[in-house]
């Protein structure tokens, strides 16, 4: 069976940057709370029209075919990873088989919210490896800045997230040693709602029971998404930021641990850690537990904050272009979030 290899890899960020000190605008918020908490100095904003989940994902897609030496319309297959979709439906993967003006390959939307991009990857990997497709555009991309609470009511969010994209193409590995050793999918919806955006959905928890056997068949209707809800700020995301912190730092080293045991290696092994750009506090709490150096670690939060299914790919992309990552070193991705999922992959570049 054939390893599956990382043949090209790109990025896109928004010129627009938006600093700590812009938020404070908005909210009750400083440089130094944001910077202390997470590490995030500034993040990317998308342009408000032009630009759009799946516009920032074709830019970040048309590097990595370019540098794979192929063209659009030799990927045969698409899977996508976002949180934040153009539409509720259809995805994002129709879109960009659409705006690349590809053949009618089939296309698949991930939504596993911070590990979505290394879950992508797993689901790609597994296609090559059965023989099923040759060249796989996977991506991960986040226009976050159209879906916060902007106000002081949702800080502990908003100071967050920043928008952007990254995009692979895998291919059959060339040789036996390369490629993608494993990849690790773990989940525990035990605490679905502590990170969650609870609207819009088909649950009926905003409202109490009595209210909705009270609704007509046409308030019935509205319960997807209706005006109450959002004078009630219920459109964003809720985070408990203490309970999320507490378990991204036991399951990140776990799942990192799970790649390297499964491939028989050691930490020190490893070239380049690629974590989830969830918070710098958490990435750096998981270099010391792993007994990790600070150069083995890569992170970008600073200047891009948390993108989500993006992070992963884009951080990828940058250590690639500084020139950290070459032939045969062992490049280890991880990602933790919403769900909660929990992700690795282990590369042999
Ligand atoms: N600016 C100023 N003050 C703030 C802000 C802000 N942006 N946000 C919250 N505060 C205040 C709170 O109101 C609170 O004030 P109070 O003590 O008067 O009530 C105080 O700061 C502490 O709030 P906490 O939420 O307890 O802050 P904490 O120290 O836990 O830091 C943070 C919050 C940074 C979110 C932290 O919990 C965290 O990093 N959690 C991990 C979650 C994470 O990384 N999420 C990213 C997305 S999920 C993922 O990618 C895995």
């Amino acid at each position: 069976m054939p390893k599956s290899r990382i043949a090209g890899i790109g990025m896109y960020v928004p010129q627009h940057v938006v600093s700590n000190n812009d938020l404070t605008s908005y909210m009750d918020t400083s440089d130094e709370w944001i910077q202390e908490r997470t590490g995030i100095k500034e993040r990317r904003y998308a342009h408000r029209t032009q630009e759009t989940t799946t516009t920032m994902g074709v830019e970040a897609a048309k590097i990595a075919i370019d540098r794979a030496g192929i063209t659009a319309q030799d990927i045969d297959f698409i899977v996508f990873a976002t949180l934040s979709p153009d539409y509720y439906f259809p995805g994002c993967g129709v879109l960009v088989q659409r705006a690349m003006k590809m053949g009618e390959i089939g296309a698949l939307d991930v939504r596993n919210q911070c590990s979505g991009f290394v879950y992508a990857l797993s689901v790609a990997d597994q296609f090559i490896k059965s023989g099923m497709y040759k060249n796989i555009l996977v991506i991960g991309s986040e226009k976050h800045s159209f879906g916060l609470d902007f106000s002081t009511r949702g800080r502990n969010v908003s100071v967050i997230f920043g928008d952007g994209a990254g995009a692979v193409v895998l291919q059959p590995a060339e040789d036996e040693e390369s490629g993608i050793l494993s990849t690790h999918l773990h989940s525990d919806g035990e605490s679905a709602e502590i990170l969650a955006m609870y609207n819009p959905g088909t649950h009926a928890n905003y409202w109490t029971s009595q209210q909705v056997a009270n609704f007509d068949e046409a308030e019935i209707g509205q319960m997807f998404m209706s005006h109450e809800m959002i004078d009630n700020a219920q459109n964003f995301p809720f985070m408990d930021g203490p309970s999320v912190f507490k378990k991204a730092v036991v399951k990140f080293p776990e799942v990192i641990m799970e790649a390297l045991n499964t491939n028989g290696y050691k930490p020190a092994d490893i070239k380049v850690l690629i974590p989830h750009q969830a918070n710098l506090r958490i990435a750096q709490f998981v270099q010391q537990k792993l007994g990790l150096r600070e150069e083995q670690v890569y992170n970008n939060i600073q200047k891009y904050g948390n993108t989500t299914a993006a992070s992963v790919p884009i951080a990828l992309c940058e250590a690639w272009q500084q020139g950290m990552i070459e032939k045969g070193d062992l490049v280890c991705l991880a990602a933790f979030g919403s769900g909660f999922t929990w992700a690795s992959a282990l590369i042999k570049w």
